[in-house]
């Protein structure tokens, strides 16, 4: 949520920030700026920014704008609307000092009152200005003093990076609670909230800490704390390909996730199955079998569709390993005061580690003496790195806002760790071979749902056109049913509301006729005829239907006239088929976004990675 870039050295520093900034737009995306400090013993601090895309800024950008270190921002609004003026750097209003920052500060109000009182004239409405104002109007005789005495009158999260017009050889950033990452170079620095904006120069990088600020010249990097005492912070490579960071000849972003999800599949089991013994090996939970034993409770936390997979993950683990399990929203979890239970094992799940939610969630658990293991899929993020053990997705770096890849693997890992909960309690060696090869046929049956592609597009057309959907499904199939129909809305902006298939006559089934499509998922389980039996009931009132189900499963005589649409997946074992239904869900969602013509990979009012509450 929001994307910071920062660079320093012996290039133009605008044509790379606008570069990087179009690789973080997923973070945010209704404004976006940049600053740069100008050559010559002046060094005069230039500015542009403006409400819109970044490339919009890129076109407008005024000719002459010079410099060899600046920073830059695309900003997902929080305090105020997205105009020109609210748009990042923000400056001090005399041109000595820019600032570009991710995060909230608690005690914005309190600090805008006190620089009013002292005269200080605030142009927008957002709680960073008052940095610009509180670095500006500091004494100190450093750059780096100045902006550990402005973060430490903060209260709240911030990445920060600092351009001050009489210390032109540097960028000071800092960070509590928002990622920052310093990307070397040969004779040149960069900074970032992600490694998306730096893999295309360097993947030699160093990763600051909470609490931590540095220095960034052409020459190299000094790290610090608020006290300005000297912290080390090692450089490491990282092994990314920059290819992984592009659509290639996709459409969108979402398009080439989606269709990377076998080999993403395939990567989250590698290493990690044991045909022998019907289990799963996963070291990084660090948990003995002893350990494993002695769990009562499986409480999952998430938010959005990492909180629906959780549901499935759930679902997976009662019924392999029989512990109770459930999941619920971290957002919601965190401030209900928990009960945190010594023999309950909680499983943060997350794509980015970033959630704020998510992360404050595990924070209240670990301080109560919870343990807590992360599904996450970008290494070395925050929530990958406070839990006490975890799963990594592998899944890749994920750019579109709609998750899906990382969806996929989350429910894989589910699958793993109930695999392994299972095996060391009452599930046979048999059933733990018959998933193990379940797990090992899943990503070529990933596959096969994306090559249905064409016939769904078709589908999707048609569905698109309605303003109102239900997405149904039972116990298994009714999380697949939420996670349906939060791809649809997310992307196609039509309202669709999941439903227990049970709980229809129960009263939504007054909201039904033609012009309202039930997309129904009826895996091919204990439940199917009841399920099949609730299709005739819709059916019945002309509602129109999409049944997701499986080749074989027979849906029964249908009114003649009924408009029925059948979409078969392949058949895995029935506690893993729920992952290739919600993959056909997708391509539903996917299709209708873009028969209207949506911005698929950015959808209006929402951005990758929620780093704020
Ligand atoms: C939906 C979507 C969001 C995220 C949610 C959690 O497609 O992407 O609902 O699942 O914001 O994000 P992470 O997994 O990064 O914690």
């Amino acid at each position: 949520m929001c994307g910071i870039v920062g660079y320093v050295g012996g290039q133009q520093a605008a044509p790379l920030l606008l570069e990087g900034l179009g690789r973080l737009e997923h973070r945010g995306y209704d404004s976006a700026g940049v600053a740069v400090l100008g050559p010559g013993r002046e060094s005069r601090l230039r500015v542009a920014k403006r409400a819109g895309r970044v490339r919009d800024l890129a076109e407008r950008l005024p000719k002459r704008f010079a410099g060899k270190v600046g920073v830059g921002h695309t900003r997902w609004a929080t305090h105020g609307p997205a105009n020109d003026v609210n748009a990042h750097p923000h400056t001090d209003g005399k041109g000595d000092v820019a600032v570009v920052h991710n995060g909230i500060i608690d005690n914005a109000a309190a600090l805008r009152a006190e620089l009013t009182d002292a005269g200080v004239d605030l142009v927008s409405d957002t709680d960073t200005e008052v940095l610009a104002h509180l670095i500006g109007r500091s004494s100190a005789e450093s750059l780096e003093e100045k902006v550990a005495e402005a973060v430490a009158r903060v209260e709240g999260t911030y990445g920060l990076a600092v351009l001050h017009a009489a210390y032109p050889d540097r960028i000071v950033v800092a960070r509590n609670g928002s990622p920052l990452i310093i990307g070397i170079g040969d004779h040149e620095m960069f900074v970032a909230s992600d490694l998306a904006a730096l893999v295309r120069y360097t993947t030699r990088v160093a990763h600051l800490d909470d609490g931590e600020l540095a220095t960034l010249t052409a020459e190299g990097f000094h790290t610090f704390r608020q006290d300005l005492s000297a912290v080390s912070r090692a450089a490491e490579t990282v092994d990314v390909d920059p290819a992984a960071y592009d659509a290639g000849d996709h459409e969108s972003y979402m398009h080439k996730e989606m269709l990377e999800q076998p080999e993403a599949a395939e990567r989250v089991l590698r290493g990690r199955l044991d045909e022998r013994f019907g289990t799963s090996h996963l070291g990084g939970l660090d948990l003995d079998a002893r350990e494993l034993r002695a769990i009562r409770r499986v409480k999952v936390l998430g938010c959005g569709s990492a909180y629906y997979v959780g549901e499935m993950g759930a679902g997976l683990v009662e019924e392999l390993a029989r512990i109770p399990a459930d999941a619920e929203p971290a957002s919601e979890f965190r401030y209900r005061n928990p009960i945190i239970e010594p023999d309950t094992l909680y499983v943060a799940v997350s794509q980015s580690g970033e959630t704020v939610d998510t992360l404050l969630a595990v924070q209240e658990i670990r301080r109560k003496g919870g343990r807590v293991v992360g599904l996450v899929n970008v290494v070395g993020s925050a929530i990958a790195r406070e839990c006490d053990g975890g799963i990594y997705l592998h899944a890749g770096p994920e750019v579109a806002v709609a998750s899906t890849k990382a969806l996929t693997n989350m429910f894989v890992g589910f699958a793993l760790l109930a695999l392994q909960l299972g095996r060391v309690r009452d599930l046979s060696i048999s059933d733990g071979r018959r998933l193990v090869a379940g797990l090992q046929r899943l990503p070529e049956q990933l596959g096969e749902v994306l090559a249905q592609e064409p016939a769904l597009t078709e589908l999707a057309g048609r569905l698109a056109q309605a303003e109102n959907l239900f997405f149904v499904g039972r116990v298994r199939g009714y999380p697949v049913a939420r996670e349906g129909a939060q791809k649809f809305k997310e992307i196609s902006y039509r309202h669709a509301e999941a439903y227990q298939t049970s709980e229809l006559k129960h009263g939504p089934l007054a909201l039904i006729d033609a012009s309202v499509p039930t997309v129904a998922i009826v895996p091919d389980d204990e439940l199917t005829e009841r399920n099949v039996a609730a299709l005739h009931e819709v059916a019945a009132r002309g509602g129109p239907l999409v049944v997701v189900t499986h080749a074989g499963v027979d849906l029964g005589d249908l009114p003649a006239q009924a408009s029925v649409d059948r979409v078969d997946v392949p058949r895995n074992e029935r506690e893993l088929d729920p992952i290739l239904l919600t993959v056909a869900l997708q391509l539903l969602a996917y299709h209708a976004a873009a028969a209207l013509g949506h911005d698929i990979d950015k959808p209006r009012n929402l951005a990758k990675s929620v780093t704020v509450e």
